[in-house]
């Protein structure tokens, strides 16, 4: 896979760093700090242009506060998380839904569909309502588009995506229980038609068995690269 400039590093979970050709870094999921598959180094990164959430469990936005405070950067979430955070102090918020798009300069964030939930964890331990899970899809200035897909089972409107934005790479959970197996992954691939997959959220908690191997088996003969990183691994 060819990113033409841009730089995709996973963090550990859910959470990556894009630095794109243009030099913006747009932060996916931030969960740093508490992330125990975090490479210290990224811990207390401080450049940021834009942080997006996918829902808001914990292990997705758990950074999000604390990088928006240290970088300036706008949090792009769905309207509830986005309110959420302002409530918290969050001072650059831009709350969106499904199918709507911000840009960031030549930059394209699309909002898109995820088969999750998304309470947030209030400050009291309780559940708070956080909207509908999402994902996103983002055109990098050259073209290149990424799909993160947040915590989701496959869906069939993943062919919708293919359709309208032909994600050129896909970031798919893969750990199973909260999310999708590597068998459900893989008929995602099948819907989505990547070049690339990365594989994510998995190997974090021992409830999250799927494995890189097993995806790549089960798309023997397909003609997607799997591209198994390990965290503060990057994909150019
Ligand atoms: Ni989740
Ligand atoms: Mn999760």
């Amino acid at each position: 896979m060819k990113l033409e400039g841009a730089t995709i590093t996973w963090l550990g979970h859910a959470t990556f760093l894009v630095e794109t050709p243009g030099g913006k870094h747009i932060v996916m999921d931030p969960w740093l700090s508490g992330n125990p598959k975090c490479p210290e180094e990224y811990q207390a990164l401080n450049k940021a242009d834009a942080i997006l959430i996918s829902h808001g469990h914990f292990d997705h936005m758990g950074s999000a506060a604390d990088l928006a405070q240290r970088t300036g950067a706008p949090v792009i979430s769905n309207f509830e998380i986005g309110s959420y955070l302002a409530s918290q102090g969050v001072e650059n918020t831009i709350g969106m839904n499904k199918g709507g798009t911000v840009t960031l300069g030549d930059i394209k964030i699309t909002m898109v569909h995820a088969d999750h939930s998304s309470g947030i964890s209030g400050p009291d331990g309780q559940t708070l309502y956080g909207g509908e899970a999402s994902g996103f899809v983002v055109t990098l200035e050259n073209g290149v588009t990424l799909y993160h897909a947040g915590d989701t089972n496959v869906f069939s409107d993943m062919a919708i995506i293919r359709d309208l934005y032909a994600p050129d790479i896909a970031l798919l959970p893969i750990g199973g229980h909260f999310t999708m197996s590597p068998k459900e992954a893989a008929y995602a691939v099948k819907l989505l038609k990547p070049k690339a997959v990365i594989p994510m959220h998995y190997g974090t908690f021992d409830a999250l068995t799927g494995t890189p191997e097993a995806l790549q088996d089960l798309l023997a003969g397909e003609s997607v690269e799997v591209i198994a990183l390990q965290p503060g691994g990057q994909c150019r």
